[in-house]
């Protein structure tokens, strides 16, 4: 975001009416308060390059210095008094403020508890002034356009104070945590900082040619490291007032602390409960436990959308509209999550992108930019476009699922008959399919398939598992989750308990495609289940259903317990372990997952697939070394 201040502006004193409407507050509580408002203060000023220099974690002294546009020196003085701000003049500009900074109170307060001192000079002026704020002496300096905010033995008047501060190690920890937050949204302007002399941190000003998703992608990548780049996938999302951007990290990647989330809004970097619940939200289904996701979110919206002055440090903002914006995040990150890897991964294989060294997760997301509504669609019609075969073969695999043995001989029948309609692929697309072909099935657990990169192990229940899952909560959100009846009834001793959750729930088991009902005091009747599931176990099916709606009880918990709901239907009808497959039902299942949404994991969080490269493969076998 560029800062959107007017330079020209006097900064004055705001009036009486206009300061109480301010949130007033503590505003600095240890150096990393200094170091984030003097560094709000020279982004406000247009800088693109902000050098940070401390001492003794910055309790003894913090020099922020800038390129920015500078103070005239006759208002100097008035920087430094309480209220008076360049940024806003009204009430009206309150409301709709673009800065970080508004309510002239900073450097009031970091003089109130430090030794201060300015140097400044704007582009109208040859030389710089130093403003000592003890004396209030102002003299000529040598220094090139912008400021140089000095602040030196912070707290010396209030020993109590000084008391509460942590060791060095731990105020700097802080301090570069509050330049890092800045850093991540404004990839376009340079940081340093330095601390007792030496060189802690350097991220270089990304180039303001570049795309802005290039910049940020870079920015990430240089603040949090290559991995949080590999290991995350692009969020791009618009919708009504807000616009969402950013990465969000792969399911494997959360963490046990919430430590590596950042929202911003309207380049604030922020926390925010909606936020963070929505983003919370969107890994329900790929996240299990309480595992932390990880991400990088930049929110834009109208200003006048979004109150940021309702707390003293401006960590908290209080949106016009909460529902708005937590649907915004949530469908931000789920589009963005909801990609099958393996497809995206071909895409990029196929422009010579990729570079799959190190399993499953080295694959890198999409780079393309599809609007986030059609992303699931644009994936499908790149599929299409790009494996004619694929289609056709996954629509065989439900043809094959259908008839999907559950023992024996008649399973072997129902296998053959499946599989007259089965294309058996050419060889060039093979190549060309993100998870390959198979080639055996290991323990009766895991499916190995050969890719161009190398070898694919996929654990075929909980692939399966979540390819059943999203089948039907998609029927489910289209209400065509269609049941058949069976047509002779399975029957099954029942408890009493097991018998009233029945009678109770009927509305519900219905909606779930679940006819069951009570044939005597102590028996239930399914007479008819989901399509995709009549050739499971049934009874095991209706138990495990009725066990978690009597948990749920009463049919209104529904929507919430649906998704548990169909999560247990997909683990009863998915295929077991120990089931032998044949070659072309192991590469059904794998064009099935290749166009499967959420794919790469199983209901549980889990990863359903993994990727062994050829040069792991050699490295494992010391080959040209
Ligand atoms: N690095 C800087 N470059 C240019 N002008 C600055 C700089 N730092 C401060 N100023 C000027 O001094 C004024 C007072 O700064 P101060 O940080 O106290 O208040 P503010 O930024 O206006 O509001 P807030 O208290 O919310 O930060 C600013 O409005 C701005 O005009
Ligand atoms: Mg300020």
């Amino acid at each position: 975001m560029q800062p959107q201040l007017q330079p020209t502006r006097a900064i004055r004193e705001l009036t009486d009416e206009l300061i109480s409407q301010i949130a007033a507050g503590e505003v600095v509580e240890r150096p990393a308060s200094v170091v984030r408002e003097l560094v709000d203060n020279a982004l406000d000023a247009g800088a693109t390059q902000i050098n940070v220099r401390l001492l003794a974690g910055g309790v003894r002294l913090i020099s922020v210095e800038d390129n920015g546009a500078g103070i005239p020196p006759n208002e100097l003085p008035i920087a430094l008094k309480r209220h008076a701000t360049s940024k806003i003049v009204d009430l009206h500009e309150l409301e709709s403020v673009g800065t970080m900074g508004f309510r002239g109170e900073a450097l009031a307060a970091i003089v109130s508890v430090s030794e201060l001192s300015i140097f400044s000079r704007t582009a109208d002026q040859d030389s710089a002034t130093l403003l000592n704020a003890r004396s209030g002496e102002l003299q000529a300096a040598a220094r090139s356009v912008g400021t140089t905010v000095e602040v030196k033995e912070l707290f010396y008047s209030t020993p109590a104070r000084r008391k509460f501060l942590k060791t060095d190690a731990t105020e700097l920890a802080h301090c570069v945590e509050a330049v890092r937050r800045h850093a991540l949204t404004r990839p376009h302007v340079g940081f340093a900082i330095w601390h007792e002399g030496k060189l802690v941190e350097q991220w270089r000003a990304q180039n303001p040619g570049d795309a802005q998703e290039t910049q940020i992608d870079r920015r990430l990548a240089d603040v949090l490291g290559e991995d949080f780049l590999r290991d995350s996938v692009a969020v791009h999302y618009q919708s009504g007032n807000f616009t969402v951007y950013g990465r969000a990290g792969l399911p494997d990647t959360a963490r046990s602390r919430g430590d590596q989330q950042f929202a911003y809004v309207n380049g604030r970097f922020i926390r925010d409960k909606v936020i963070s619940h929505a983003a919370r939200a969107a890994y329900e289904d790929v996240l299990h436990g309480h595992r932390q996701p990880v991400y990088a979110l930049f929110i834009e919206v109208d200003p006048a959308r979004v109150d940021v002055n309702v707390h003293p440090t401006k960590i908290e903002v209080r949106f016009r509209d909460g529902r708005e914006v937590h649907q915004a995040v949530l469908h931000a990150i789920e589009n963005a999550l909801a990609a099958p890897r393996s497809a995206a991964a071909a895409a990029l294989d196929s422009l010579g992108e990729t570079d799959f060294a190190i399993g499953a997760n080295a694959v890198k997301p999409p780079t393309t930019n599809v609007t986030p509504s059609a992303n699931n669609w644009a994936q499908r019609d790149w599929q299409q476009a790009n494996m004619p075969l694929a289609g056709d073969t996954a629509r065989s695999l439900e043809i094959l699922w259908q008839h999907k043995p559950s023992s024996g001989l008649a399973a072997q029948e129902d296998t053959r008959e499946a599989l007259k309609s089965f294309a058996t692929p050419n060889t060039e697309t093979q190549q060309q399919w993100p998870l390959g072909k198979a080639i055996a099935q290991l323990h009766g657990i895991y499916i190995l398939a050969e890719n161009a990169q190398g070898l694919v192990l996929v654990d075929m229940h909980a692939a399966h598992e979540r390819i059943v899952y999203e089948q039907l909560k998609t029927q489910m959100d289209a209400q065509s989750l269609n049941s058949q009846p069976l047509l002779i009834p399975a029957t099954f001793q029942a408890t009493a308990h097991e018998i009233a959750t029945a009678e109770h729930c009927a509305d519900t088991l219905l909606a779930l495609g679940l006819e069951i009902s009570a044939l005597s005091a102590n028996s239930l009747a399914i007479r008819a289940v989901p399509i995709h599931l009549a050739r499971g176990d049934v009874v095991a099916l209706a138990r495990s259903v009725l066990a978690e709606l009597a948990q749920h009880e009463a049919s209104t918990v529904l929507a919430r317990a649906r998704n548990e709901l169909l999560a247990t239907m997909a683990c009863h009808s998915a295929v077991r372990a120990n089931r032998h497959l044949t070659l072309d039902e192991m590469n059904a299942l794998l064009r099935q997952m290749e166009v499967t949404e959420r794919s790469d994991q199983c209901n549980h969080g889990r990863p359903t697939w993994r990727q062994l490269s050829l040069r792991e493969l050699d490295a494992l076998f010391l080959r040209g070394r």
